[in-house]
């Protein structure tokens, strides 16, 4: 499989080039932004920053009890919230009057609870964003913000000491259990190296919420192609920060350790602790969004950007420096290990450097003392 931002998409001028300039509106003029799924955790620093740049900003969220355990707000940072499911043709379309950008943070996310999530992971991210695309089709809307996810690549990037970059399988239940956390060269069996994942890397979901990451990332690469429009992908990493969900079956690690250290217990870390994540703060992530958001107002086609902070850090490293922030207990490296795992998946920051000026701002060491007590929804 491989990325709509390479081969896939005839409109996008390569993966390693950037997209193709078109003449655009004033930069910094006030745009009519309609952010779906605006009232959820990322979403609501979306709305903020977009609101703090100037921007008219409507707010459409389903309140999915997943995502949210009270009641929808009436606004988010002064813009008004549409209670409306993605999924409600007529709904959508009314929310969309007079709207020039969406920028489309609404997704169920997570892991789930088991196979009978399914078809909601596809209801709402699938056919939610297929709803939408036509939707903003008949309404002459050209340009589109997408929240994807890292969880497109797999595995990230490695190279084996003698035979060069590989790709290395699924891990099986045989060397998880016996400890062997690290893939091996397909060819040798020897430990691979971890390196930095590109956004021209092959596609590899491995979870139901990773294949509907992918599958919205080829709608939107068809219907850019369809319409001439105009589409920015943000691969977001591990987003952590103020407002970040307490622990629930769809929560990230950051909130899963944070919550356990607030009931005074000590974070659980899967395998040995050295799997290497980017964790990137969630105003960071606001950031790159209002930079994708100019950006497609002067380009056409299809393009992805990881969104990650460029420091690398273990899931043990996180765990230390949150339970030291927190005055927490030391976290318990347990051996436990979950099969859709994937060991190690770090970024590449350069394109979105080079292409949107996004460089994340908040250093991992101040982002996590700052969440280690800063407020959880829910
Ligand atoms: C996470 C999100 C994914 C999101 C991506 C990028 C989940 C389940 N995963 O992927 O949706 O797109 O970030 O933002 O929401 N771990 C522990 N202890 C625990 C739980 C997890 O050590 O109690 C470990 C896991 O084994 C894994 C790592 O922490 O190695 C990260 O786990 P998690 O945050 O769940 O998943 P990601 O794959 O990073």
């Amino acid at each position: 499989m491989t990325s709509p931002g390479s081969s896939y998409d005839p409109l996008t001028d390569g993966p390693d080039r950037p997209p193709r300039r078109r003449p655009g509106p004033t930069v910094g003029a006030v745009t009519h932004v309609l952010v779906t799924g605006g009232a959820g955790f990322i979403g609501t620093h979306v709305v903020t920053a977009l609101r703090e740049a100037g921007h008219r900003v409507t707010v459409a969220d389903a309140g999915h009890p997943g995502a949210h355990r009270e009641p929808l707000p009436d606004a988010v940072a002064g813009a008004p919230v549409r209670r409306l499911d993605l999924r409600d043709r007529a709904a959508i379309t009314d929310a969309l009057a007079g709207v020039d950008v969406v920028v489309h943070q609404a997704a169920m996310v997570g892991l789930g609870v088991d196979l009978d999530d399914l078809p909601e992971y596809v209801g709402c991210n699938d056919l939610g964003t297929a709803v939408l695309l036509a939707a903003m089709a008949r309404a002459g809307i050209h340009r589109l913000v997408l929240a994807s996810s890292m969880v497109v690549y797999g595995e990230g990037a490695y190279t084996c000491p003698a035979h060069g970059p590989a790709r290395p399988a699924p891990r099986t239940v045989a060397d998880l259990a016996a400890g062997r956390f690290e893939p091996a060269c397909p060819q040798c069996g020897t430990a691979l190296e971890p390196g930095l994942v590109t956004e021209d890397a092959p596609l590899d979901p491995r979870s139901v919420y990773a294949a509907t990451k992918v599958a919205q990332e080829h709608l939107t690469a068809a219907w850019a192609r369809q319409t001439g429009g105009a589409v920015v992908a943000l691969r977001y990493h591990n987003v952590y920060g103020p407002g970040m969900p307490r622990d629930t079956p769809y929560s990230g690690v950051a909130a899963i350790f944070r919550s356990a250290l607030e009931a005074g217990r000590a974070p659980r870390v899967f395998e040995d602790g050295g799997q290497r994540r980017d964790f990137v703060h969630v105003r960071d992530v606001a950031a790159a969004n209002l930079a994708a958001l100019t950006a497609t107002g002067t380009m056409s086609g299809w393009r992805a950007y990881n969104v990650a902070s460029g420091h690398p850090v273990t899931v043990g490293e996180i765990a230390g420096e949150l339970a030291r922030a927190a005055d927490g207990p030391s976290p318990l490296v347990t051996g436990e290990f979950r099969l859709g795992d994937v060991r190690h998946v770090v970024a590449s920051p350069a394109r979105a450097r080079a292409e949107l000026g996004f460089r994340a701002a908040v250093p991992p060491a101040a982002g996590i003392a700052e969440f280690a007590s800063a407020p959880l929804r829910g």
